[in-house]
């Protein structure tokens, strides 16, 4: 007995035909993964608090102009959001050296980038998300040539805007990963801000004790991510568990 169909299940969230035509419904799960989901869990309440940390997210960036595909939450788990064709690049924006670009230049984590960077991994599970260029991106068609500015454009524009938002609440905005999508209108289509944004995709360190606030409490089995994420949430101002 299936009130639904599922159009996509995800690491972390399942998309849900929606109620009219050109929506899904989002839903957040509890379950984490990392390394490409060879490491798998939950973090209890994670999906709630998700859910409202990327609606608060989603709500402030379209009150700065960017597109977005979320439409209005829709219960403690689920948001309802505009359908999209998804362009198959995780769009990864740094301030400060950590994780796969750390391990990959030999940085050490924490030091200052010498500028913001922007890069570009295919979203491919089986090719465990490779680093591309855009030389990449063009030759093989995955996005368009005015696609990738008007994404560059707004990967920075939101960095800006979210680092400022961050550090109100004593939060560093060390990256985050955005994905995605086009929506057409006639023979005409734009890309829009799709996916979420919370602590399952950014790395998020506390201003004074440099304290991590994100995923990588998982995935370097430091524990308390549950708590951690409940603090993001807390800091923004973002209720969790009631509705
Ligand atoms: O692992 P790496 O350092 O490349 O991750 C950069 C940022 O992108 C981190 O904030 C991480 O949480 C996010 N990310 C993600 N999904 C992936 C890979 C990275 O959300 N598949």
């Amino acid at each position: 007995m299936s009130r639904r169909r599922q159009i996509y299940e995800g690491k972390a969230k399942i998309l849900y035909e929606g109620p009219e035509p050109g929506t899904l419904i989002q839903y957040f799960k509890d379950d984490a993964t990392a390394f490409n989901a060879q490491k798998k869990g939950t973090i209890n309440g994670k999906g709630v608090i998700n859910n409202r940390i990327s609606e608060y997210i989603f709500t402030r960036l379209a009150h700065i102009g960017i597109p977005t595909h979320f439409i209005r939450r829709l219960n403690m788990r689920e948001q309802l959001v505009r359908q999209v064709e998804i362009i198959p690049l995780e769009v990864v924006v740094r301030n400060v050296a950590a994780g796969s670009i750390a391990k990959r230049f030999g940085i050490e984590e924490g030091e200052m980038l010498p500028h913001t960077l922007i890069e570009y991994y295919l979203k491919d599970d089986a090719l465990g998300d490779p680093l591309v260029s855009e030389e990449h991106i063009a030759a093989f068609n995955w996005a368009g040539h005015e696609e990738m500015q008007d994404i560059a454009a707004m990967a920075i524009r939101i960095n800006d805007f979210l680092s400022g938002m961050f550090a109100a609440v004593d939060i560093r905005l060390i990256d985050f990963k955005l994905e995605f999508g086009r929506i057409y209108d006639g023979d005409y289509s734009r890309v829009i801000l799709a996916d979420e944004f919370s602590p399952d995709n950014c790395r998020l360190w506390d201003f004074n004790t440099n304290e991590k606030m994100d995923k990588d409490r998982f995935r370097r089995d430091l524990g308390g991510e549950e708590e951690a994420y409940q603090e993001v949430a807390r800091r923004l101002g973002v209720l969790s568990g009631e509705d």
